[in-house]
């Protein structure tokens, strides 16, 4: 008994040593600036994300940062990859988000957790779950109470893991996020004043908690009681990114909450890139000024699994890499633009900025090896339900993977059209095991041709969902098929499709040695589509990028990781392997390849591949001088000067049309360029871009700066289109989808540029 006491009281002591050597400070706004421990403190933050960094690296990746010169480690919490069944919450190994803060802490950084509930950052459904689509009709990031009361079980876990890591309370914590950018989705003050009380609630009672917006809407949601940030990117000018905020209140202190480094990517477009020295140019510029900045991304990492994300308006789906163009590479080496940045960013520190931290891991090849075992996809179905009307993936309890609709046809006496309504994110269409064609959402299509055929032949639908989409209005994105399929006739009769058997294939590790493991090989029904199995050997580990280019279109896994998604349309031809995933002597690697292969082999290099598109058709470039429409009288005109923000174009008389052309004119050394366009309906209503697309455009850069028609629209005000500058007028035209009445347009020019336009409404 005394021993059991004297240990209780050895005990007690030990951890009042632990507490009080985890000295307390203070993180408070006054004066104008940031204070820590009431001296004025500028926050270099450098914006990492733990899940898309192996939690082996972790501590690598944070030495990395402190080594460039940042001060603070910024973070999301991402509610989808804690949650991922309703209810089960997980706060273990790689999702152990409070060891990351912790491990910040170690090595003398401060952090700023952002815990959403929404957080975008090109993550499937912007970081909400996929479960919360089961309810019909959720209303996401609104007063929904079902949504709500999921945001608060939530929230209240994220309290347990964090709010003990507090400045405050003797961790690293100094500052908490409300919501993201909720003014780039909508105005609902009630909604993020929740999210803020939620937060407070759930112990963030004391640290300092801000909201982040760009310059052009933070007004719409801002809290009196909140810190308001801005976000913007390089190349921006960032004396007019604080106008506003400076008006507002003049001494507050000024931080970009993400200065953008770089650009994410998607399956089939350029790589993105921003140049070092614009990037460098705009930090010099903010530490000279005192303003605090957070880098996102310093370090990009990996979008494993399932987890990356797609943009929209349209479907552009976001490839695997999150290297970002960053500082710090994707497999956590420093680039060029670390070293600028390392060296501005010392001039602005007293002391000596530490020594670069040695990889964890060496680089290797992999010579190539044959994947040489095979199960045709249908051996991965999980379960079959037959149901007459169509069911999403959601319908059925599934988050990600592929799913199988299969129907008997009528007699088809002449072609006719097929019409898939919505295929959500990627289909092939058989006919008695024969494909008839593909449908990729990505390039708005949502029909084939079917042969004519005779009644009782098969028709198999296949559908591969991808990312959820994680910006804007189209968040909720159910996978699979949304509506109804209907056969059109060459005499016009429409026949729609009932009497499904609905099949679900789970894209996960357990389901891929499953199917590969069944002796019953069950027919492949659906070309070369299915499981791919191989070994290579090891006598030492190392990082490498594995190159797919063999393959179709799918997931990898290896020893039971899943790397993520691969496509042969790249710009992504190689997926990172990290190290601490391999071992030495045998190592299995599975392909899920949607479309087939007849030639799996794979190898691994030393570098990645993050720029080779092969595309069958140019999907971007629709230049076509045939494709031009002729336009009618122009709708209005005006002027734009450089530096001007966004005009409004109010008509002189509301116009209807399915088309809406802007030509835009400038003699500046800029060349033609437009950020967004955005249309408002009579009642001064913004109207709905989610379907928008190009129909026709002049020209558009793709090689200079992947400055596609789309980005005119795709409510990034920090991309932008822009035409060659020796053709003159460009000429934009975008097909709303449906006809829309068109009151007044909005655009929005890059910075520096000065133009004149002309508007069309046609149809
Ligand atoms: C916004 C979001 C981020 C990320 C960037 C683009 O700033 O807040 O999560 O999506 O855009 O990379």
């Amino acid at each position: 008994m005394k021993t059991i006491r004297l240990f209780f009281v050895a005990a007690w002591m030990a951890l009042c040593g632990t507490l009080s050597s985890q000295a307390t400070h203070s993180f408070t706004v006054a004066d104008g600036t940031f204070q820590l421990d009431g001296k004025p403190f500028t926050v270099r933050a450098a914006e990492l994300h733990y899940p898309r960094i192996p939690r082996p690296y972790w501590e690598h990746r944070i030495r990395m940062c402190k080594a460039l010169g940042m001060n603070t480690i910024c973070i999301y919490v991402f509610w989808n990859v804690h949650e991922q069944r309703e209810g089960q919450f997980d706060f273990t190994g790689q999702n152990d988000v409070a060891h990351f803060c912790r491990l910040a802490q170690k090595h003398g950084m401060w952090v700023i957790v952002r815990p959403g509930p929404y957080v975008c950052a090109e993550w499937e459904m912007g970081g909400l779950p996929w479960w919360l689509l089961k309810k019909p009709n959720i209303g996401l990031r609104q007063l929904d109470p079902y949504f709500m009361e999921r945001v608060r079980e939530f929230e209240k876990r994220v309290g347990q893991q964090l709010a003990p890591l507090t400045i405050e309370r003797g961790g690293p914590i100094i500052m908490v996020q409300v919501e993201n950018e909720y003014g780039s989705f909508g105005t609902n003050r009630p909604y993020v004043s929740q999210i803020r009380d939620i937060i407070r609630q759930e112990g963030f009672e004391h640290v300092t908690l801000f909201q982040c917006d760009w310059a052009t809407n933070f007004e719409n949601n801002a809290l009196p009681d909140l810190l308001w940030t801005m976000n913007f990117g390089t190349g921006s000018d960032v004396d007019e990114q604080f106008r506003r905020l400076g008006e507002l209140r003049p001494t507050t202190p000024k931080m970009c909450s993400e200065y953008w480094s770089g650009w994410f990517d998607k399956w089939g477009a350029q790589h993105e890139t921003r140049p070092a020295d614009d990037m460098v140019a705009g930090i010099d510029q903010m530490l000279r000024q005192g303003i605090s900045f957070s880098l996102y991304m310093t370090h990009g990492g990996t979008s494993f699994g399932h987890w990356a994300g797609a943009n929209s308006p349209g479907y552009a789906p976001d490839v695997t890499s999150y290297d970002y163009d960053a500082p710090i590479n994707e497999h956590g080496q420093p680039t060029h633009k670390f070293w600028l940045l390392r060296e501005t960013l010392q001039r602005h520190t007293a002391q000596k900025l530490p020594d670069v931290p040695a990889s964890p891991m060496p680089v290797i090849d992999i010579p190539e090896f044959h994947l040489t075992e095979y199960a045709p996809l249908e051996a991965g179905i999980a379960r079959t339900v037959n149901s007459s009307p169509l069911r999403t993936m959601e319908d059925l309890d599934m988050g990600w993977g592929t799913i199988i609709y299969r129907t008997t046809l009528p007699a088809i006496e002449t072609p006719s059209t097929l019409t898939v309504n919505q295929c959500h994110d990627y289909g092939r269409v058989f006919v008695d095991s024969v494909q008839v064609g593909t449908i990729d959402r990505r390039l708005g299509q949502s029909a084939v041709t079917l042969p004519p055929c005779k009644q009782g032949a098969q028709l198999t639908i296949m559908v591969e969902g991808m990312g959820r989409i994680n910006f804007g209005q189209a968040i909720a994105d159910r996978k699979g098929i949304t509506h109804q399929v209907t056969i059109t006739t060459a005499d016009d009769a429409d026949i729609p499709l009932t009497l499904w058997a609905i099949s679900l294939i789970p894209d996960d590790y357990e389901c891929a040695i499953n199917a590969l493991s069944k002796t019953d090989k069950t027919t492949a029904t659906l070309g070369a589509a299915g499981y791919y199995r191989g070994y290579f050997d090891l006598d030492s580990v190392g990082d490498t990028f594995l190159c797919t280019e063999h393959f179709g279109k799918g997931q990898v896994y290896v020893n039971g990781h899943p790397l993520g998604r691969f496509w042969s349309i790249g710009p992504q031809q190689t997926l990172y392997l990290p190290g601490c995933w391999l071992q030495k002597g045998r190592n299995e690697v599975i392909v899920l390849d949607v479309n087939g292969t007849d030639q799996p082999t794979l190898f691994g290099q030393r570098f990645p591949e993050l720029n080779r598109l092969i595309l069958a058709t140019g999907n971007e470039h629709r230049t076509d001088p045939a494709s031009r429409p002729s336009l009618p009288a122009p709708a209005s005109q005006g002027v734009i000067t450089a530096n001007s923000g966004w005009q409004q174009a109010t008509l002189p008389q509301a116009v209807t049309g399915r088309y809406l052309a802007v030509e835009l004119t400038t003699d500046d050394v800029h060349g033609s360029a437009l950020a967004e366009i955005v249309a408002y309906n009579a009642k001064s209503e913004r109207l709905p871009c989610e379907n928008w697309a190009t129909r026709y455009v002049s020209s558009e850069d793709i090689v200079g700066g992947n400055h596609t028609a789309d980005k005119a629209f795709d409510q990034q005000e920090s991309t932008h289109w822009s035409g060659a500058q020796n053709n003159l007028p460009q000429l934009l035209v975008i097909d709303m989808g449906t006809r829309q009445t068109v009151g007044a347009v909005g655009l929005l020019l890059p910075n520096a540029h000065t133009a004149s336009y002309r508007l069309f409404i046609f149809d």
